[in-house]
């Protein structure tokens, strides 16, 4: 059986022991993507940030949480060896510099440093042990095409599934995705608006073809 790796939702960064910064994600495109891949019985590795849908419960996927980027690059490094490995989540992409135990008491300014953090998808494509095939996401909001171009050579994955809101729609928690598949050559193909169930089959149709 064949083993597929994922990254879902949205991680955290600690402020204090209240406050955080995140992204936004509700993990509804990955759990779709778990389906898909469940019915093409890939046995799955999910490692998961914050979500706002119900987990799919089966004997072929194991759950990991991993509320932030740190955790959940450690837990991509352990499970690196598999047959395809998703990117879908939306990790923080900076941590806090000065994390506060105690609760930082309210003034009318607040000056937070922040540090970036490590880039999961890239640093997994990079590797020695890359998996076979590489698959991350790309939400632009501007010039998105070239944006998303950029992003696949700097992050050297197989492919880029390119997100961009539509109609005001910004897709966030919403039942809707838009976008595209982008290949390795720069190739892209246009999904457009759909379901994210009916996105998550033509990626992965796309993907194993
Ligand atoms: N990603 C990751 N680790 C990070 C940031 C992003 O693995 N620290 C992955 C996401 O899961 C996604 C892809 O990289 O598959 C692109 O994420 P996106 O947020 O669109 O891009 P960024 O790399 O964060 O770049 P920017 O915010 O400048 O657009």
């Amino acid at each position: 059986m064949k083993k597929a790796l994922i990254t879902i939702g949205s991680t955290r960064e600690y402020i204090d022991p209240v406050r955080y910064i995140s992204n936004e994600s509700s993990g509804q495109q990955g759990m779709a993507l778990i389906k898909v891949l469940l019915k093409k019985k890939f046995h799955i590795v999910c490692l998961h940030g914050y979500l706002q849908v119900k987990p799919i419960i089966s004997s072929q996927i194991k759950y990991i949480f991993t509320p932030n980027a740190r955790s959940m690059l450690v837990e991509a490094k352990k499970n690196i060896k598999v047959d395809l490995a998703i990117f879908n989540a939306a990790v923080s992409d900076y941590k806090v510099k000065n994390y506060s135990k105690q609760k930082i008491k309210k003034e009318s300014e607040l000056n937070i440093q922040l540090r970036k953090n490590p880039d999961i998808l890239k640093s997994i494509c990079n590797s020695k042990q890359r998996p076979k095939t590489t698959v991350g996401f790309a939400y632009e909001t501007n010039d998105v095409l070239s944006n998303a171009k950029k992003k696949l050579k700097n992050k050297k994955c197989d492919y880029l599934i390119l997100n961009f809101p539509f109609d005001k729609n910004p897709i966030f928690n919403s039942r809707y995705n838009n976008g595209g598949i982008l290949n390795f050559d720069g190739n892209y193909i246009e999904i457009g608006k759909a379901t994210k169930t009916s996105f998550a089959n033509q990626i992965i149709r796309h993907i194993l073809k």
